[in-house]
């Protein structure tokens, strides 16, 4: 297959977890006989620096003329500590994002078998769990009007939803249940929210379409508890954009790590992918960002233009990875040397030998192994 893909890196770890990434889709590309093309391109704070816009408009005609969007991490410390600064590396992503439709973010959480004594929430309350996280991702109060009264006292976000706004992620969500475990969970406010309501209601009127799916509804406060004390209740989740933002950053506690989600914004051209986490400015250039977040991000990118058997290695390389601590400081207790481009580096090697995976990893010490 031949496949365009922009690479829009950002800022902080951005670049050197995206590293990672392109290097792993290089191997899946030459093993399966694929010509994957990447041109990168500036976005976030970076971009502001160099031509003073988040969001050039070089950049944008990037993005639509490739197939496919390989995205980093957006944001810088100088601005999230002045809430008077007119550009902000954020309204990139945010204008990326509507700009090219990409309606549905979706985030898959999963406990690791091998890393749940590193998530600080109990093994049992945890383990099996496996959720997939559909948030609406160009509506709601990140986009309705803003305002600021003239004397800087007062402000507002208007948070509005149409119902075919909603009708088409939630159509996503249910398809989605449909080929998992068949439950479709809504989170909203609709005790209290009038768009939360109109979602109870327009999801409530679908679900008639997909009768073998089981629908319930949880208020997000509820929900927020609920991730907690019991998260193997969850199949798919179905959330608006704020709540979505926030239920997804408290999920990833289960994972053990922030640094291994991954996500797809997806629209009906056009199609994004990239880590849940942040641009981490405090790890940036040190090498111990993890990058499998971005390496997973790829291969949620794999799957969908249906190239399930490559992404199935990449994931089977990041367990291998996981299984052998081959990680960043995050989530490794017993080697404190192993840098972002060395788990990059044994992904790529373990793409390029599968064969390797009979062999008896355990028992190998890293930096004797030809796979390190
Ligand atoms: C995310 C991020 C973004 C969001 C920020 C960087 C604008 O937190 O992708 O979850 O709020 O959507
Ligand atoms: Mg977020």
């Amino acid at each position: 297959m031949n496949l365009k893909i922009a690479v829009l890196s950002g800022d902080g770890i951005g670049p050197e977890v995206t590293e990672q990434a392109v290097k792993v889709l290089k191997a899946i590309a030459v093993n399966f006989d694929h010509n994957f093309k990447f041109t990168p391109a500036p976005v976030g704070a970076m971009a502001i620096d160099l031509v003073g816009d988040p969001l050039p408009e070089s950049t944008l005609d990037i993005c639509k003329a490739n197939d496919s969007i390989l995205f980093g991490a957006i944001g810088h410390p100088k601005y999230d500590n002045d809430p008077t600064a007119k550009v902000r590396p954020e309204q990139g992503l945010l204008k990326l994002r509507k700009e090219l439709g990409l309606y549905a973010n979706v985030r898959p959480v999963k406990a690791y078998d091998t890393l749940l004594n590193k998530s600080p929430l109990k093994k049992d309350r945890i383990q099996g769990t496996d959720i997939s996280i559909y948030r609406e991702l160009t509506g709601g109060i990140y986009f309705g009007e803003k305002k600021l009264s003239a004397d800087g006292n007062t402000a507002s976000d208007l948070c509005e939803y149409s119902r075919y706004e909603i009708e088409r992620i939630a159509h996503l969500a249910f398809v989605a249940a449909k080929s998992r475990r068949q439950k479709v969970t809504l989170i909203d406010k609709a005790n209290v929210l009038e768009t939360s309501r109109l979602w109870r209601k327009v999801v409530g009127e679908l679900a008639k379409e997909y009768p073998e799916i089981e629908l319930d509804f949880l208020f997000v406060d509820n929900a927020a508890m609920q991730m907690i004390l019991n998260p193997t209740q969850f199949d798919v989740i179905l959330t608006e954009n704020l709540f979505g933002d926030v239920i997804s950053d408290e999920a990833s506690v289960i994972g053990g790590s922030i640094g291994l989600l991954a996500s797809a914004s997806v629209g009906d051209v056009h199609s994004m992918f990239e880590p849940i986490h942040g641009s981490y400015p405090q790890a940036e250039g040190k090498g111990i960002a993890n990058p499998i977040a971005s390496i997973l991000s790829a291969a949620m990118m794999l799957d969908h233009f249906e190239l399930f058997k490559e992404a199935e290695l990449i994931r089977t390389a990041v367990e291998k990875s996981l299984q052998l601590n081959i990680t960043t400081p995050d989530l490794n207790t017993k080697f404190d040397n192993i840098t972002t481009s060395k788990v990059g580096d044994f992904i790529e090697d373990y793409i390029n030998n599968p064969d390797d995976s009979n062999l008896n990893f355990t028992n190998m010490h890293l930096g004797q192994s030809t796979i390190i």
